[in-house]
C-alpha cells in the first residue's frame, strides 16, 4: 500500500504485491472476487469446504494471469482450521492483506418451523466463520505490522428484514455489527474493515433458492426498484474498491448495492403474497 500518494496508484495493477484470502471461494462470489483481485495484480488463497478436486479447473483458469493462487479446503467454522489455513497460505505466499470473510448458508424455513441444528448451521458459518477467518489474518497483519483490508461479504437481509431466513438475517446484523466494531479497533494500525452487501445476485445462495421456485425469481426482481438483478463480478468490483490501497479513508462503513430493495417494504410482504 502506498498511503501517501495514492493518485500514483497504476489501477491495472493496483494490488501488486498483495495477498488476498477468500473464504467460500469456490462459491459463485467468491470466485468473481478471486477473479476481480488476481487480475488486479493480488495472489489468492481461497478456502472452501469443497475437496480440493473441485478447485483444480478454476485454478488453472486462474493462473494463466500469472498470479500465484492456492487452494485449501478448510471448514470455516472450524476455529482452529483456520487459523492453520492462515498459516500455510503465510508460509506459501505471504501474511494475507486483503481478508474476505465471504462463506455463508442459508436456511429457507419459517421461523417457528427452524430447528436449533438448522439455527446454529447459519450463525455458525456465517458469524463465527467470519469472525474466525478476519481474527487469525489479522492477528498476522499486527506480528508483522502490516497495514490491511477487511471487506465482509453481508447482505441487504442485514439492513431490511426478510420472511423465512431468519438465521440469515440475523447473522448478516450481527455482521455488520462486528464490523463496526473491528473497523474502531483497528483503525490505528492502518487495518481498514468495510462491507459490501448486496441485494440479489443472481447466482450463489439465492439462484440456489429461485432454482427450485423458478415463479420467485420473478416476483423477487419486481421489488427491486432499479429492476436488475446483480451479477458475482459487479459485487467484485464494489470489494475491489474497498481493497484500493488509494481508498483511505472508509472504514466501518457499508456499501449497500441492492438496488434500493431495502428502502421499500417489499420484503416485509404476506407469504401469498411473494
Ligand atoms: N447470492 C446472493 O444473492 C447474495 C446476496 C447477498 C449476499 N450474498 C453473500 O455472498 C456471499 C457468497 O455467497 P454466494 O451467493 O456466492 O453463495 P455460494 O453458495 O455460491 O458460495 C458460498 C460458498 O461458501 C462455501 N461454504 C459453505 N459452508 C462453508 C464452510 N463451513 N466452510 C467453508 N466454506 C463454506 C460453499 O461451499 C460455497 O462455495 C455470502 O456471504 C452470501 O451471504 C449473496
Amino acid at each position: 500500500m502506498n498511503p501517501t500518494k495514492p493518485s500514483s496508484v497504476n489501477r491495472d495493477q493496483n494490488l501488486a504485491g498483495q495477498v488476498a484470502i477468500i473464504s467460500g471461494g469456490l462459491g459463485d462470489i467468491g470466485s468473481a472476487i478471486a477473479v476481480e483481485l488476481a487480475g488486479r495484480g493480488a495472489a489468492v488463497a481461497l478456502g472452501d469446504i469443497k475437496p480440493a478436486a473441485d478447485a483444480r479447473p478454476f485454478l488453472d483458469n486462474l493462473n494463466p494471469t500469472g498470479r500465484r493462487s492456492r487452494y485449501d479446503q478448510v471448514d470455516v467454522t472450524d476455529w482452529q482450521q483456520v487459523g492453520q489455513w492462515v498459516e500455510r497460505v503465510e508460509s506459501d505466499l505471504g501474511p494475507p492483506t486483503l481478508i474476505i470473510p465471504n462463506a455463508a448458508v442459508v436456511t429457507l424455513v419459517p421461523t417457528c418451523e427452524m430447528s436449533p441444528a438448522q439455527w446454529s448451521r447459519d450463525l455458525r458459518v456465517n458469524l463465527d466463520g467470519a469472525f474466525h477467518l478476519a481474527q487469525a489474518a489479522i492477528l498476522r497483519l499486527r506480528a508483522h505490522q502490516r497495514p490491511g483490508r477487511v471487506v465482509f461479504i453481508g447482505s441487504w437481509a442485514a439492513h431490511s428484514p426478510h420472511v423465512h431466513i431468519p438465521a440469515y438475517c440475523a447473522s448478516k446484523a450481527a455482521l455488520r455489527m462486528l464490523c463496526k466494531t473491528m473497523a474502531l479497533e483497528l483503525a490505528e494500525f492502518d487495518i481498514l474493515v468495510n462491507e459490501v452487501a448486496p441485494g440479489y445476485v443472481d447466482a450463489g445462495l439465492t439462484a440456489a433458492v429461485w432454482r427450485e421456485n423458478p415463479q420467485l425469481r420473478v416476483s423477487s426482481l419486481k421489488t427491486v426498484p432499479v429492476g436488475r438483478l446483480i451479477s458475482p463480478a459487479e459485487v467484485a468490483f464494489q470489494v475491489a474498491h474497498l481493497c484500493d490501497p488509494a481508498n483511505r479513508h472508509m472504514t466501518g462503513t457499508s456499501i449497500l448495492m441492492d438496488g434500493g430493495l431495502s428502502l421499500t417494504n417489499a420484503a416485509t410482504l404476506r407469504k401469498d403474497e411473494r
